[in-house]
């Protein structure tokens, strides 16, 4: 069967292997549901991004792994070690990034509604870049900054109105967001001027982000012409040359067969000849630029493994294959009905003759990984594998039902190590009281 992904393959015994590693072993090793993560795969779309960057926007450019995706220390001492910046977006992640020894002044912190304690921890650490939301929290961290006598580097987030679902630049679609600025409502140069008035803030540059799991090549170029188009009007109303622009993330990632691969290094190269070629023509300075995946980073680097308990065929209906994990593990198909492609691990060859709804444990009867997935006969004792959960399944995890959430054991060249053990009941009481 198409396995999605070259780290994923079938071994002499049959069994799905992971970065060249038994998922059945892995399995009977570290218990199930586990979180699998082939660390080759994500340094891979790291250096993917790094090339793709310096070679389309120059040398200065920096991709930033927007750690929402999968977020735990490992995580961050891959990205140091390979170069990344970092996006972080709450007290937490800023936390996991300093535990990590992540360098701060490679951290862009994000949020749109950063608390006193957010602003006082990242100033704290030194955070590099402060992704500003609104005009109440420019002020805020003026405030901060002046009473700490320092100056905040700062980016301001703007709201291009781009709708990426409707494949067209349309402006009411984004414009009533919780993020940001926009454009048109005249908002985004009301900030922009705000922000330069400041005595403690210094304004690098802007930041868009257009949306997430986007196929089309369209919202990240249109997001890129209005953009650099923007930094242009700075340019001409305030007399203030912007040095750096966010292009935010987002690029998809096939879950399934039906979904096509993304040529990541094309998108960004379309969005450079954009922005590249409108500063040329209009005698603006190329601005730094900096990119923001999550999924497209960690997704297809993991997979769930879980042990098949119950299957219940409802005659006439469906039937049900009931696994160890479920919504607490993978909220996806619960809140977004996101499609996954499913196997059975120690037999991914056989054909999936069956067409099952793949159920989780808890007592809700939403609690689904999928429906009407295609899938190998399996009965209890099976492991099996839900592929492409790399990104925003442990990130989004919860104990619901008290469920202990998975660990995430790291696969490399042959050897693998748990970088976030399986939490145990007792870590499920200690902050009671
Ligand atoms: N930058 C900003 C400001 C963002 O808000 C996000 C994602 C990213 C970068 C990274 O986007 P990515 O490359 O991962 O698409 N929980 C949802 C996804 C929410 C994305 C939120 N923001 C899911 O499971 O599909």
């Amino acid at each position: 069967m198409n396995l999605l992904y070259n780290h994923l393959s079938v071994n002499e015994q049959g069994h799905l292997t992971i970065g060249g590693m038994d998922t059945v072993e892995l399995a009977a090793t570290y218990g199930t549901p586990a979180y699998i993560m082939d660390e080759n795969a994500i340094r891979n779309q790291m250096q993917t991004y790094l090339r793709a960057a310096r070679e389309s926007f120059g040398a200065d450019a920096l991709p930033l792994y927007a750690s929402k995706a999968l977020c735990f220390t490992g995580i961050y001492r891959i990205a140091a070690e390979e170069g990344m910046g970092v996006d972080c977006v709450s007290g937490g992640e800023l936390y996991t990034a300093r535990a990590a020894g992540f360098p701060a002044s490679r951290i862009y912190f994000h949020g749109n509604n950063k608390t006193v304690r957010d602003i006082n921890d990242a100033m704290d650490m030194g955070v590099g870049t402060f992704v500003v939301d609104n005009t109440e929290e420019l002020l805020s961290i003026e405030a901060h900054a002046a009473a700490r006598g320092i100056t905040q580097r700062i980016l301001l987030r703007i709201s291009p109105g781009i709708d990426p679902h409707t494949h067209k630049a349309i402006s009411t679609g984004s414009v009533d967001s919780k993020f940001g600025s926009a454009i048109e409502t005249g908002q985004a140069m009301a900030i922009v001027k705000l922000a330069l008035e400041q005595q403690h803030v210094k304004l690098a540059g802007i930041h868009c982000h257009v949306g997430s799991q986007i196929f089309d090549n369209e919202p990240f170029k249109a997001a890129a012409d209005i953009m650099t188009r923007f930094i242009a009007v700075i340019k001409a109303e305030c007399g203030y040359e912007l040095e750096e622009l966010n292009l935010g993330g987002g690029l998809g990632v096939p879950y399934t067969e039906y979904d096509r691969e993304v040529d990541y290094a094309a998108v960004i190269r379309e969005m450079a000849e954009i922005t590249k070629g409108f500063c040329v023509a209009n005698g603006i300075k190329m601005p730094r630029v900096i990119l923001e995946p999550g999924r497209s980073l960690v997704a297809a680097a993991g997979i769930t493994l879980y042990t098949v308990g119950s299957v219940k065929e409802i005659p006439g209906f469906r039937t049900y294959v009931s696994v160890d994990g479920g919504m607490p593990d993978n909220p996806r198909y619960a809140l977004y009905q996101s499609r996954y492609t499913a196997l059975i691990a120690n037999c991914p060859n056989a054909p999936r003759t069956e067409r099952v709804t793949i159920a989780g444990r808890c007592c809700e009867s939403g609690d689904l990984i999928g429906e009407d997935m295609p899938l190998q006969a399996t009965k209890r004792g099976d492991i099996l594998a839900v592929l492409t959960t790399g990104a925003y399944n442990f990130a989004m995890a919860s104990n619901y039902n008290r469920l202990p959430r998975p660990p995430v054991i790291l696969v490399r060249d042959g050897v693998a190590r748990v970088a976030v053990r399986r939490e145990s009941y007792e870590d499920l009481i200690k902050n009671d009281l």
